[in-house]
């Protein structure tokens, strides 16, 4: 596959020329999101959704995305299993180690919690807004290098003295494992796979499920005051990790009998042969 071919780099993740439609639906989900994900929100959520008592076979799971397409993403309106397989066979085509090929394959696994997710919490296919989108940390001060930073300041705890200062709830150098994130499938997928006995994924696979949305600080270069000594590691993690995430989106078809073959062996060999508590 000629990934790079495809499409130039700059004309990935514009917000601002495109087809004006899928626009508007990303810059909605954009303003549900940043506007109604507080720290009460985000904890509630992971009340609600980390119970782990709904058991999933990988492979099923990734089918389940054939009914889901990410309403925050301007590159692509394909069902998310492509994207999955897109990330993967590039990772595969380059020859990067087979932890990160299936690391590609089951990124974004976390959003099959739109399969009993809620419109009132975000997570559903019609709501988005707790399950997809660049995240940013819960408690602290909004930056400007969020997506559409002009909806900062409509978030509620940005009126809230105890959340609104650049450290807010959180000690200086606490290292992003410290903190709360905005609610969605990446930390979703990582609580699932962190609660899974037979993970043996490594820490720098756990380390891509968990922040590749995180732009504002792999991008954006934000958030330095509450930075650990890890979060250098992570961060070169998640830009090897981000060129296949987000250059891959393409609309090639793939052998399905071919990708199965190739890939269930990696998600036995690193999630063992049963299901994946959800
Ligand atoms: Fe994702
Ligand atoms: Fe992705």
């Amino acid at each position: 596959m000629e990934v790079s071919a495809i499409k130039a780099k700059e004309a990935f993740r514009d917000y601002k020329n495109g087809d004006e439609a899928i626009l508007a639906v990303v810059k909605d989900n954009y303003y549900k999101m940043r506007t109604r994900q507080t720290v009460e929100y985000g904890q509630r959520m992971r009340k609600e959704y980390l119970k782990f008592n709904r058991p999933m076979n990988v492979w099923d799971a990734m089918m389940e995305l054939q009914a889901f397409v990410d309403l925050s993403d301007p590159d692509i309106t394909l069902p998310n299993v492509v994207h999955l397989i897109q990330s993967a066979e590039a990772m595969r085509e380059q020859g990067r180690p087979d932890w990160m090929q299936l690391t590609g394959l089951i990124h974004d696994l976390g959003k099959v919690m739109f399969l009993w997710g809620k419109d009132e919490d975000g997570t559903s296919l019609k709501e988005q807004w707790g399950l997809v989108g660049d995240i940013f940390i819960l408690g602290c001060k909004l930056p400007e290098t969020c997506i559409y930073p002009e909806f900062n300041a409509e978030n509620p705890d940005m009126a809230d003295p105890r959340y609104n200062t650049e450290l807010g709830m959180y000690e200086a150098g606490c290292g992003l494992d410290n903190c709360l994130t905005a609610w969605g499938h990446d930390e979703y997928l990582y609580q699932v796979l962190k609660n899974h006995p037979e993970n043996k994924l490594p820490e720098a696979a756990m380390v891509m499920i968990r922040y590749h949305s995180f732009y504002p600080w792999h991008t954006g270069n934000s958030y330095e005051a509450l930075l650990g000594p890890k979060d250098a590691q992570y961060k070169e993690w998640i830009k090897d990790f981000n060129q296949y995430d987000l250059y891959t989106k393409c609309t090639k078809t793939f052998d399905m009998e071919e990708i199965k073959a190739y890939y269930i062996p990696l998600i036995e060999k690193y999630l063992g042969k049963g299901p994946v508590y959800f």
